[in-house]
């Protein structure tokens, strides 16, 4: 018997018929079920064997939702970045009491630093104001910082078998296709619509955990952006998309930028100078020096990394004592010496430790 938390199919349905004409509308109750059982059925027999799937420990669940929000399960996959994690940080307790610059570390080549420490924060609420017990509720769930709609809808229906409906860029995408939807999914009708057709088939099955990793499953291995394997999918014959690869609809497409970025090697004595990121995204981490202007002369090194909406291209550039003496006067800088053994333990970003390992001297 699915749990619920006062939110049966009736009750949304009550909220909704007092709305606007604008308001979502309900997939009908045998589309639902229809298409909550040929989802669960197909997840499983196909449903991937990911290391967060083998456990319903709210933690681990958390940290692995965490891990891709912003990154692939290729690239989470392939670095073992759970598996890492996991052991240096078992379990909330560990994680509420480590070193910022261990967590960084351990981050490392994730991107988007702030996910590392936006978990420390949750574990040290968790243990401050629940005793250390994870709460077991929804509602409790969306209470806890820095956990939203997306989270508290994985962590009910992984951990806890809720009927709780999730929506992230995957189950956008396949819902917009299911359903033929003109609705942008980043306008606030869209989103609603989204959430309503995923709680209605939440609702209408009988393993929510199933349902959930189905949608987004099948968004990851079929339903792609650019590429669509409806002769695979468990669900085409009730799929309306005339036209796949054009949906979903944005209103807002992104407009990526180009810009510039230029930092200097300064080696002396057989160690590097570095800096350390202060208030900014990747705040606590070490990188190296940027300059103010890109200078003349061909880079020691370059290449490039995508952040939010910029396209970067990154060169570093080799400078001499005079110029490391100019840095190291400018005041507000936080710049230190390491030798090449200890630049291996430091938290640097990707960008700038793929310049090191290219860069530094070979033993
Ligand atoms: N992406 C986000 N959460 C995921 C999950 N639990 N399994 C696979 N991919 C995901």
């Amino acid at each position: 018997m699915v749990q619920r938390e006062g939110k049966s199919r009736a009750g949304r349905k009550a909220q909704q018929s007092e709305a606007p004409a604008s308001a979502p509308s309900n997939l009908p109750p045998a589309r639902a079920k229809a298409l909550a059982a040929a989802l669960e059925h197909w997840f499983e027999r196909e449903g991937r064997d990911l290391p967060w799937r083998r456990t319903r420990d709210p933690y681990a669940v958390l940290v692995s939702e965490v891990m891709l929000q912003q990154t692939q399960v290729a690239t989470v996959l392939q670095g073992r970045y759970f598996e890492r994690w996991m052991q240096r940080f078992p379990d909330l307790a560990t994680l509420a009491t480590a070193d910022e610059q261990e967590i960084l570390a351990c981050w490392q080549g994730l991107g988007y630093y702030r996910r590392a420490r936006h978990l420390q924060r949750l574990a040290q609420h968790v243990i401050e104001q629940h005793g250390g017990q994870f709460p077991e509720t929804h509602s409790q769930m969306l209470q806890l910082p820095g956990v939203g709609r997306y989270t508290a809808g994985a962590l009910a229906s992984f951990c806890f078998g809720l009927a709780e409906p999730l929506v992230d860029g995957n189950v956008s995408r396949v819902l917009s296709r299911l359903h033929n939807s003109a609705l942008p999914v980043d306008s606030s009708q869209g989103i609603a619509q989204l959430w309503c057709w995923a709680a209605d088939l939440v609702d209408a099955s009988n393993h929510p955990r199933a349902l959930n990793s189905a949608l987004m499953e099948l968004g990851q291995r079929h339903c792609r952006p650019k590429q669509v394997q409806c002769e695979v999918c468990p669900v085409q014959r009730w799929c309306r998309a005339q036209e796949p690869l054009k949906l979903p609809i944005k209103a807002n497409a992104v407009q990526i930028t180009a810009v510039e970025e230029a930092v200097a090697w300064i080696w002396q004595e057989g160690r590097l100078l570095m800096e350390q990121e202060q208030g900014k995204r990747r705040t606590g981490l070490w990188k190296l020096p940027p300059l103010s202007r890109q200078p003349a002369g061909v880079p020691l090194w370059s290449g490039s990394y995508a952040i939010t909406r910029y396209r970067v291209s990154l060169s570093v550039h080799g400078l001499g004592n005079a110029a490391a003496g100019r840095l190291l006067r400018q005041p507000g800088r936080k710049l230190q010496w390491f030798a090449p053994g200890e630049l291996a333990a430091l938290p640097v970003a990707s960008p700038y430790r793929r310049a090191l390992e290219a860069l530094l001297p070979q033993d």
